[in-house]
């Protein structure tokens, strides 16, 4: 698992270059909305962060079974991102979609979704195979990047391939995550903070604790966090750790800096996150890298391992099993 991480430059490099099946060039598109879940999901957050920077465009992400409605009309490009293909949620949320638009992509390893591709003639990247879904993370993340490219919707590969360069930090990502290992190892329930722009990763640094290292964690926003959250710590009922991923922007250290002494004064203990790289993308690379190798090797620590995900497994059984109902309720059949 860690050599995986270790080699995510090389899997992202790969993504950029993987062929696009069923080629299409579409026109006029001017919203892009990508359906994905967990790991997958989160690829699709990246996108819509690069998509912000690189091309001054917003796109959206959506975590459902289906995509709200308003969102999706025949100028709508859908991207449906799932690694193994056959997530319940980002399928049905594609197939309803289609109804509202003819445009769309895939991006998966195979299963149902790279059949429903193939049957549709909807063009579809196949990355590698044989990975848990989050340590897929830059393989997916590059290979959207790709198809966007590819199906006529917008070009920002040039500058995704400069971030990736981050990536190749490893050894200096390891001592980090070595850092974040052993100061979590003990944590009951850590939180996460970062400012909003930060969110995508604070989101992926607690779903690799989560997944890899099977512990719980809370993901707290500034400055959001300073209406509400701030307030339930006036009780002092309890401190645990916190890892505080830094901003590139002055005010946003400032007020991360205040929820820390608050943090502090009720006995919190933070570990810092310092990211590496210049661009937004390749600093949420880095941060997601250290993340990714600091919850394996809490995995190790504790004695659990990273890549069984029985919970999510049982959920996923769980929808298969319901799906004569989803489709009624969402009007499918
Ligand atoms: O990382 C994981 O294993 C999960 O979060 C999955 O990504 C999630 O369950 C969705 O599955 P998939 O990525 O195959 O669509």
């Amino acid at each position: 698992v860690k050599d995986t991480y270790l080699n995510w430059f090389g899997l992202a490099r790969e993504g950029l270059s993987l062929t696009v099946e069923n080629a299409k060039e579409y026109r006029d598109i001017d919203r892009i909305v990508i359906t994905g879940m967990g790991g997958s999901g989160i690829a699709g957050d990246m996108v819509v962060l690069a998509l912000e920077d690189y091309a001054g465009m917003l796109g959206f992400v959506s975590k459902d079974f289906s995509i709200p409605s308003p969102l999706v009309n025949e100028r709508t490009l859908v991207v449906a991102i799932s690694y193994s293909g056959n997530t319940r949620e980002t399928l049905f949320s594609l197939e309803q979609a289609l109804r509202r638009t003819s445009k769309a992509c895939v991006v998966a390893s195979g299963g149902k979704l790279i059949e429903f591709a193939k049957s549709r003639g909807i063009p579809y990247i196949k990355v590698r195979e044989g990975l848990a879904p989050r340590l897929a993370l830059p393989q997916l993340f590059t290979a959207s990047i790709r198809i966007l490219k590819e199906v006529g919707a917008v070009d920002i590969v040039n500058a995704v391939s400069r971030d990736l360069e981050v990536l190749r930090e490893t050894r200096r990502a390891m001592l980090d995550a070595e850092s974040l290992a052993s100061f979590l190892k003990e944590a009951r329930m850590p939180l996460i903070v970062a400012s909003t722009r930060y969110q995508v990763l604070a989101m992926r640094v607690k779903n690799e604790l989560n997944e890899n290292s099977k512990m719980p964690a809370k993901v707290e926003i500034a400055p959001e966090l300073f209406h509400n959250d701030i307030v339930g710590w006036e009780r002092k009922v309890f401190s645990d750790r916190a890892v505080v991923i830094e901003s590139d922007l002055e005010h946003e250290q400032e007020y991360l800096r205040l929820y820390e002494e608050v943090l502090s004064s009720i006995g919190f203990e933070i570990w810092l996150m310092r990211l590496r790289g210049d661009t937004r993308v390749s600093r949420i690379l880095y941060g997601s890298l250290v993340a990714g190798l600091a919850s394996v090797r809490i995995a190790e620590l504790v004695g659990v391992d990273p890549l069984v995900t029985k919970s999510i497994a049982s959920y996923k059984k769980f929808v298969t099993g319901e799906e004569e109902l989803i489709r009624r309720s969402l009007g499918l059949e």
